[in-house]
């Protein structure tokens, strides 16, 4: 079989790795791929992920028997609709179902409808108006654009000044471009996050292992947020008690919703989940697996990937035993030095001659450079390392970091600390 994956970040490099493993599997494209996916993959940098005619034609011209959209981008731009309409099954939502992520009007009104449990919020398209309604609010606040902002438009003011100039760089100065035409402001939630992704035909949903991001760039969850300094999978917060609340409370109903909608879900839903005092509650949708979330749970899936999708795609979910492997795993970003701000590119990069068996290096921003690998983003590589403890898969993984170099290399050094707290308290 041919496959395509649509995507170039570590996210996509582990979910071709996944697929690789199906003994039917010929040839992987990815669109764009990247300098490490070339050694898994066949990479065609000329082809964006948003060049959504580009990539139907290539997809024709290459007899793909099956494809995988993995960004939001081209998920929103309706990739999924343009590849079934050429006649080529594939995994991901089309663009009316990619909406729950693509606008948090519309996630926000589902879930209001549905009595889905989230923050509290109103919506407004008007600057003046957000501003007379911030002036009786509480803080903090949570201030987000309507549309896609690269994880980057979520502002949480501490007071109205914070606020009023939040507003004014989202609504009048566009700096999430037409993102902003709209804002959602949301009542400030607390308690821990947990990350689930669930494939899901519509229907039928398989919840896979439970994850926890790390967002902001420094040690001690300090500094910027970035799109993610580095998982661990299973989440303790995650408990069975958790699980199933979320099923009942958020998961099923969410698949109803958009099944009532008429605009059923059928991919991967991501689910990001805050487990406050009152239960847990839904802080965001993504209509597509996490980066680097993906480089936590995939390591960890018995079943094989493309049986899945399959499935997924032909709406036969319920007939597909997915399994889990009982070990943890951990994922520590290299970043480029300055990431999320601006960053050197370029830089030569060298590695081990052979990692551990249970370590994979996941190729997130880097490119050839005449045969040569060189660092080309923000975020990286990303390490993950699976072992029966969560202490161990992080000793590994972090082992396993030191012994790959570039100009600048940057990570955080406390990845799952939190985690092995709440580990050693049960
Ligand atoms: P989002 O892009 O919606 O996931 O938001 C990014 C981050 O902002 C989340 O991972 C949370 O840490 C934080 N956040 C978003 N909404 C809220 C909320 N209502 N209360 C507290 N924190 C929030
Ligand atoms: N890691 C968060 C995301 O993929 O949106």
């Amino acid at each position: 079989m041919n496959l395509l994956v649509v995507g170039g970040g570590g996210r996509e490099h582990a979910i071709i790795k996944k697929l690789k493993e199906n003994p039917q599997v010929e040839t992987i494209y990815a669109l764009p791929g990247n300098g490490g996916i070339a050694a898994d993959a066949v990479c065609v940098p000329e082809i964006g992920a948003k060049d959504i005619e580009k990539i139907v034609e290539f997809a024709k011209a290459h007899a793909i028997d099956f494809a995988v959209v993995a960004p939001d981008d081209p998920l929103a731009l309706g990739c999924v609709d343009r590849l079934h309409e050429a006649g080529i099954p594939c995994f991901g939502p089309d663009a009316k179902a990619a909406r729950i992520e693509a606008s948090k009007v519309f996630s926000k009104n589902l879930m209001k409808k549905y009595g889905i449990p989230t923050a509290k919020y109103e919506v407004f398209c008007d600057a003046g108006k957000a501003l007379q309604y911030l002036k009786d609010s509480e803080f903090p606040i949570v201030i987000k654009a309507d549309g896609l902002a690269l994880g980057k438009g979520v502002l949480i003011p501490t007071n109205y000044d914070e606020a009023a100039a939040a507003i004014k760089s989202i609504m009048e100065d566009k700096a999430f471009g037409d993102s902003g035409n709209e804002v959602v402001i949301e009542e400030f939630l607390t308690g821990p996050e947990v990350s689930v992704l669930a494939f899901t035909d519509g229907t039928a949903i398989a919840p896979m292992v439970s994850s926890m991001d790390h967002k902001r760039a420094g040690d001690g969850d300090t500094g910027l947020n970035t799109g993610g300094m580095g998982t661990i999978a299973p989440n303790p917060y995650y408990t069975a008690d958790v699980a199933k609340r979320c099923m009942d409370e958020i998961f099923l109903p969410t698949l109803a919703a958009m099944r009532q909608e008429g605009c059923p879900f059928k991919g991967c839903l991501y689910f990001g989940l805050m487990i406050t005092p009152n239960g847990p509650k839904v802080i965001e949708y993504n209509c597509r697996f996490g980066d680097p979330e993906t480089q936590v749970v995939l390591p960890l899936l018995e079943t094989d990937l493309l049986e899945i999708m399959q499935a997924v795609e032909n709406e036969t979910l319920a007939d597909v035993e997915v399994r889990w492997s009982a070990d943890s795993a951990a994922c520590v970003i290299l970043a480029s030095g300055g990431y999320p701000g601006s960053y050197a590119k370029g830089k030569a990069m060298t590695f081990p001659a052979a990692y551990p068996d249970n370590v994979t290096c996941y190729h997130a921003g880097d490119k050839l450079d005449g045969g040569t690998l060189v660092t080309s983003g923000g975020r990286v590589l990303g390490v993950t390392a699976t072992a029966p403890t969560l202490a161990q898969a992080l000793a590994d993984a972090y082992a396993a970091a030191d012994t790959i170099d570039f100009d600048g290399k940057y990570m955080r050094h406390d990845i799952g600390r939190r985690a092995l707290a709440v580990l050693e308290e049960k």
